[in-house]
């Protein structure tokens, strides 16, 4: 078979000049050779596309319903070795920075891809600190929620609206308006977030209160009754910065990746950051420490847990908090979350769940099944735990997932903006239908006698006032 050689005009310094940093690929239907160069250890998918085997045909695409191994953009923000277990923002490691930074501290060096001075850092905390406030129209949305409505949903249409409050952020070429939008964004969800729980607990809503740290500030909205100042406890307030900045930011997830999507639209980024929310909800993104904790509860006693690992194994059940789509090791996240646990066990009431907790993970750890699949617990098997430990009720874990990752939606929406190779989000498809059809007159057309539609109704879950 004739062997034909083509070349994609490959850059003098990307290595395909020496003809070594190259990928040769023969197609089988024509005979025909390319040499496609590699960058960075990956190939351009649009470098496929002159694979075809007619001229007036499209080219060869690549498939990837998952984006399992597809990197969708350069980034420099954070690194993460799924197979050895290591995580780092800005080229620090996650143990280092919980060790010795705080959450604010750490949204600013995921933004702006340094750690502050401290004159940075004063000036950063005080833009953040006093954005806290949200409109008193917000606060009037909110009230339009049924009482039991999801703190998440709420939180979701609270980030959107944010959009009509500030049309100004649309001009997204505008470093101010930018600047603004990252700090009213970190500084006003956890403002919604907190008025999310006093909607759901039918409490009058709190105010932000500028005197307190981030997570202080966090927890007096959420807590405070009638006292005049509400100071959470030193080691609850410090657990929960340290899961903020666990939470920070974890490179292209499926909720990051959201946010990317809708904000190559050229949006203003409270909607693209709504967006983010929004995919976080899942049971299988943010939603998963919620569903942790619903699971520790079927799971009752130490004595069940055999069964209920049998059922995973049949597939029945997953085991919540275990498995990562990057991590094939331990999520360090998790094992950082242990070791606060002891700290807020003492300062709280002991959670009887992490004895269940532990004694599952021992056994799954032992368990071939989950080893042969490289299924470790990631972040989420723990920090619920802790959440419950704090006070937080189920319905609010993921909202607080929510409140650091918006720093890295954020960094990650900035980032975006100055790509050179910033183009619209517009993947392709594999078209399975048909073509070319005639059109059926409504009475020509045939068909089973059951109709297509939704199905029967099932009973209402019971509302106050339904
Ligand atoms: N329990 C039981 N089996 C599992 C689990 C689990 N939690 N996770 C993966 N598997 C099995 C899966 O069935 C498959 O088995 P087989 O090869 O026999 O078909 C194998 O492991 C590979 O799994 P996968 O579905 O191909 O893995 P993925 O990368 O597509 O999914 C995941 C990653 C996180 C969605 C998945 O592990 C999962 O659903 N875990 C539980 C939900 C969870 O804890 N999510 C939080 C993720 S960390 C925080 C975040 O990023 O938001």
């Amino acid at each position: 078979m004739a062997t034909e050689q083509q070349t994609t005009g490959a850059s003098a310094d990307s290595g395909a000049a020496n003809g070594t940093e190259t990928l040769t690929v023969t197609d089988n239907r024509t005979g025909k050779t390319y040499e496609l160069p590699i960058t960075d250890s990956t190939v351009r998918a649009m470098d496929l596309r002159q694979i075809k085997v007619h001229e007036d045909e499209f080219g060869l695409m690549s498939f990837d319903p998952a984006s399992t191994n597809t990197a969708s953009c350069r980034s420099s923000i954070t690194y993460i070795d799924g197979d050895k277990g290591i995580l780092e923002h800005r080229g620090y490691s996650i143990e280092s920075l919980c060790q010795n930074s705080s959450f604010l501290e750490v949204a600013y060096l995921l933004i702006w891809g340094k750690l502050p001075t401290q004159a940075q850092l004063e000036r950063w905390t005080f833009d953040i600190t006093h954005h806290t406030f949200v409109h008193e129209d917000l606060k009037h949305l909110f009230e339009g929620f049924r009482y039991d409505a999801h703190p998440m949903g709420m939180l979701l249409s609270g980030v959107g609206a944010l959009s009509t409050f500030y049309p100004d952020a649309k001009q997204i070429k505008d470093e101010e308006e930018r600047y603004m939008a990252a700090v009213r964004l970190i500084a006003k969800v956890p403002t919604l977030a907190a008025f999310s729980y006093r909607h759901n607990m039918g409490l009058p809503y709190v105010y932000p209160d500028n005197d307190l740290s981030f997570a202080e500030n966090f927890l007096s909205m959420v807590f405070r009754k009638t006292e005049a100042k509400h100071i959470p406890k030193p080691e609850l307030a410090k657990a929960l910065d340290v899961l903020f900045i666990l939470h920070a930011d974890h490179e292209q997830n499926c909720s990051t990746n959201a946010v990317r999507g809708v904000g190559s639209s050229d949006v203003d980024p409270y909607s693209a950051v709504a967006a983010g929310v929004a995919a976080l909800y899942g049971p299988l993104h943010g939603g998963a420490n919620e569903a942790v904790l619903r699971m520790l509860r079927r799971i009752d006693r130490i004595d069940n847990i055999p069964d209920f690992l049998e059922r995973v194994k049949s597939q029945e059940e997953k085991l919540m908090g275990f498995g990562h789509r990057v991590y094939k090791n331990y999520d360090p996240r998790a094992r950082i979350i242990q070791e606060h646990m002891p700290a807020v066990f003492e300062a709280t009431e002991y959670n009887p769940l992490v004895e269940i907790a532990r004694e599952l993970e021992k056994q799954a750890l032992a368990d071939e099944y989950f080893t042969s699949r490289k299924l470790y617990p990631n972040v989420d098997f723990y920090s619920g735990i802790i959440y419950e430990a704090l006070g937080i009720p189920t319905d609010m874990f993921t909202v607080i997932f929510a409140i650091p990752r918006t720093a890295g939606w954020v960094a990650q929406w900035m980032e975006m903006q100055e790509d050179p190779e910033k183009k619209i989000a517009r993947p392709r498809q594999i078209y399975t239908g048909e073509r070319n059809l005639d059109y059926v007159a409504v009475d020509d057309r045939e068909g089973p006698e059951k109709i297509v539609g939704p199905p029967a109704r099932r009973p209402k879950r019971p509302r106050r006032g339904a």
